[in-house]
């Protein structure tokens, strides 16, 4: 198949990317390489720098007849979206609709999101959330993610394009941009092996649910099924707090640094954890690498990049 990914030279679309042309797929990646790495794209791929809300998406959906868009390209950092929330829905509502007009208009099959089940429910009542979760978001980036769901029910009622919505838990892994605000396995570790002190902010009990990106990208083959159509949470229903983390991956790298805590961060989420029993029973979706397992292999991958 035919399939563009955008954000394909980040963390999580880098990984798709080369797990689809393992299986033989044509790809070409779009990204406008604000986050992501030329490094991090697979040399098979087309490499297409170029910002999704360009006037020049819709040529290149024309000349490319794209089968499957998966549509990872995002501004993804929380606390942005608090400060500038225009520029988060620029990238993300209108970013998103840039792509799903130019697929409608020109043929594209299929449509696979990155949605966020650590941001769309908000504080949840129910731990873990499953599907049906009240959504209130308590983020403008929840709420761009959120906006692109309800776009795409809209394009597959109106216009027959079907989406499969993933909606991620904290992913982590190798590949992940160490110096962002989000993503405190990449910092930590990055921090730890340079032997520089890590912050654990607040009491460090805040909770997520972490899943190895090497489980998301099966999620991504198992979406292009024509049969994998609506929303799916992709998590573990494991809740690990931060401070944990902090002593685990402290541990694997040589147990030498000491606990420091700072600041809560304002307006931080308390507990986040998905249930994955929807993706699972229509797909047989399960996480595969247990946490400490994937610490490990990213612990192993920032010591190759130093
Ligand atoms: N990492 C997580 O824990 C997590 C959790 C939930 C959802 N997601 C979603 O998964 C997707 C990928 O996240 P990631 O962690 O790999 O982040 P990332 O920052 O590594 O990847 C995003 C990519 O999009 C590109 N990009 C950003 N704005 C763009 C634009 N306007 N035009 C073209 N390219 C642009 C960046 O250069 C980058 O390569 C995002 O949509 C994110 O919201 C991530």
């Amino acid at each position: 198949m035919k399939i563009l990914v955008t954000g394909g030279a980040g963390f999580i679309g880098s990984h798709i990317a080369d797990a689809y042309i393992e299986l033989g797929h044509d790809v070409t990646i779009v990204d406008n390489f604000s986050s992501g790495r030329e490094e991090n794209c697979n040399p098979k791929a087309e490499i297409i720098r170029m910002d999704i809300t360009s006037s020049e998406i819709e040529r290149l959906f024309e000349q490319k007849q794209f089968d499957v868009l998966n549509h990872h390209a995002a501004q993804m950092d929380v606390r942005v979206s608090v400060n500038n929330p225009k520029y988060d829905a620029t990238t993300n509502i209108l970013g998103g609709l840039n792509l799903y007009e130019a697929a409608k208009k020109h043929g594209v099959k299929k449509i696979i999101f990155a949605s966020s089940g650590g941001t769309v429910y908000g504080e949840q009542q129910e731990f873990p959330a499953n599907e049906e979760h009240p959504k209130n978001p308590l983020s403008p980036y929840g709420v761009s993610k959120l906006a692109n769901e309800h776009y795409l029910y809209y394009y597959a009622q109106e216009h027959r394009i079907p989406s499969a919505i993933l909606r991620y838990a904290n992913i982590y892994g190798p590949r992940q941009n160490p110096h962002g605000e989000a993503g405190v396995v990449a910092i930590f570790a990055k921090k730890l092996l340079a032997g520089e002190q890590p912050i654990i902010n607040g009491d460090g009990l805040q909770t997520r649910d972490y899943v190895y990106v090497g489980d998301v990208v099966i999620a991504n083959i198992l979406a292009l099924k024509d049969t994998m159509t609506g929303a799916y949470n992709v998590g573990t229903e494991i809740e690990s707090d931060v401070a944990t983390i902090f002593r685990n991956l402290n541990e694997i790298i040589d147990g030498k640094c000491a606990e420091k805590y700072g600041e809560a961060k304002a307006g931080e989420q308390r507990r986040s954890v998905i249930s994955y029993k929807k993706i699972n029973k229509e797909t047989g979706w399960v996480p595969t690498v247990d946490f400490r397992e994937g610490l490990k292999k990213t612990v192993e991958f920032f010591k190759s990049q130093s």
